[in-house]
């Protein structure tokens, strides 16, 4: 993962610190049921942020619980909103996958004990969870394209494999399928009774959990999951770029946003304090405890309610925590403002942008072929995707992240096709820089179909700067 050795700085360290004690912030602040009903179930809508009632100062425990999605009753989304005289044509669905243990451990302790088997005495749970399993575990090979055949369907192991999906992903995307089942499906018959295989598009990485997400949302959405109907295509690539991987000046984007991200650690001294000190507890060089990635455990730790992990030195603390979330919230602030990170996403979001509005412009020709398109990927896809379309305030993707493009017909006006963009259930459409301006100028709650058509074929390359009008171009741009 490119966003592995994001780590940064805070500013506001010495307000952080004098906060509240960190074994009040641990125990009290973390169950679950809080997490739920008081801080997060509102502010999680809130993909941008809010200056009228977002704390000023970025609260790293709080962006934490909202990172981890902790499922929870009933959510409210604004997907399928549209005046009545508008049909639902097609659904472009591009998730995260969701709540997995950690890629890494911390050097010399124990790994969090995490049971990865689905059982239906242990929360959170989904009404569907039991009939999932027993209905994956008569998986058919014939679904999946080689080598995605090889992969379990559904996590199980009583002590979870590195970056297997928890039984929390599972839920989090049967809710996410239910949801989107509710409005596309009941509400909006996107698929008619008899839908057939050719109807979705299902496209996956190669890692289980993405596969497993991939099938739990399916499971919630499908109103009859027949193994048949079912083929998943294989995507070796995190930025779903398919045939069109080879960049080398978006490469160079990233070799200096990377570079950029070295040099704020660097100016970091708190952090380097820190990792200095969890170095000590766990007894191994500063340089390998931060080589292994600790936030990625810590935030597993949190997430499930775990405490972090002590050896006879001591034990990584809350503070710990808060230094390096705090520092990976900063570096996200400074990624947005010195526009690296943009060129980068402009050049790798446009290969799957560009797949999409392909498959739009075959759906508003009355094709009737993939009407319901599912990309199951990662962070690292969702967030370039994010960045090019110009919504660079939108937070990092949490665990099951779903970024949605909607596109309609103007019954009244059949001729005209638009697009609704929603971001884990929040219409940020109008945030996008290609309709951005359109919302003053018009009464229609959405974009134009042809404005993320001229922006994909052509406006995203100008943004970069350069004189290049094409992909092909902008991205053999000598002198760069
Ligand atoms: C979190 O863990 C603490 C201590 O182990 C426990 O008291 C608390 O009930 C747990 N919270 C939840 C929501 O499981
Ligand atoms: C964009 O999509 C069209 C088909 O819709 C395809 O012919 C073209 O090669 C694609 N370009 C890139 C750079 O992926």
């Amino acid at each position: 993962m490119l966003f592995r050795n994001r780590f940064l700085l805070l500013l506001a360290l010495a307000a952080l610190l004098a906060f509240v004690s960190l074994s009040l912030q641990f125990f009290h602040l973390i169950p679950v049921s809080t997490a739920k009903n008081g801080v997060s179930s509102k502010s999680r809508k809130r993909i941008m942020p809010d200056p009228v009632t977002e704390p000023p100062v970025t609260d790293p425990v709080y962006e934490a619980l909202l990172y981890c999605n902790i499922p929870s009753v009933a959510e409210r989304s604004m997907e399928g909103h549209a005046p009545h005289h508008f049909k639902l044509v097609s659904v472009h669905v591009f998730i995260r996958h969701g709540d997995r243990y950690p890629l890494y451990v911390i050097p010399k302790t124990k790994r969090p004990e995490i049971d990865c088997t689905l059982v239906a005495n242990r929360k959170p749970y989904h009404p569907k969870l039991e009939a999932f399993v027993s209905h994956m575990s008569k998986g058919s090979g014939a679904s999946f394209e080689i080598p995605l055949n090889s992969l379990p369907l559904y996590p199980n192991h009583p002590l979870c494999e590195m970056g297997e999906l928890t039984q929390t992903g599972v839920v989090q995307h049967l809710q996410n399928g239910q949801l989107l089942r509710d409005i596309y499906l009941k509400k909006h018959k996107l698929l008619p009774n008899d839908w057939s295989a050719d109807q979705l598009y299902l496209e996956t990485t190669g890692k289980s959990r993405t596969l497993q997400s991939g099938l739990a949302l399916l499971y919630g959405f499908l109103p009859d999951f027949d193994w048949k109907k079912i083929y998943f295509r294989h995507q070796p690539s995190a930025l779903f770029c398919s045939g069109s991987c080879y960049c080398p000046v978006r490469n160079q984007y990233l070799e200096k946003e990377q570079r950029r991200q070295y040099l704020l650690r660097l100016k970091n001294s708190q952090l380097e304090k820190t990792y200095g000190e969890m170095a000590k507890i766990v007894d191994v060089p500063t340089k390998q405890l931060r080589a292994a990635n600790p936030i990625d455990s810590m935030l597993c730790h949190l997430c499930h309610n775990v405490s972090f992990p002590c050896t006879r030195n001591g034990c990584v603390d809350m503070e710990h925590f808060k230094v390096i979330k705090t520092h990976q919230i900063e570096d996200e602030r400074e990624r947005r403002e010195k526009k690296l990170y943009l060129g980068y996403s402009l050049l790798g979001a446009h290969p799957i942008l560009n797949q999409t509005i392909g498959r739009m412009q075959r759906a508003t020709e009355g094709r009737k072929e993939e009407l319901f398109a599912l990309y199951s990927a990662h962070d690292v896809t969702l967030s370039p995707v994010l960045s090019a379309l110009g919504l660079s305030e939108a937070r990092f993707p949490r665990f099951a992240a779903r970024l949605i493009f909607e596109l309609w017909q103007d019954r009244e006006k059949p001729s005209e096709h638009s697009v609704r963009i929603l971001y884990n259930g929040v219409d940020v459409t109008f945030h996008t820089s290609f309709c951005q301006d359109h919302h003053k100028r018009s009464a229609k709650p959405m974009c134009p179909l042809e404005n993320l058509v001229r922006f994909v074929k052509r406006d995203m390359f100008v943004a970069l700067g350069g004189s290049s009008t094409n992909y092909y171009d902008a991205c053999h741009r000598e002198g760069f």
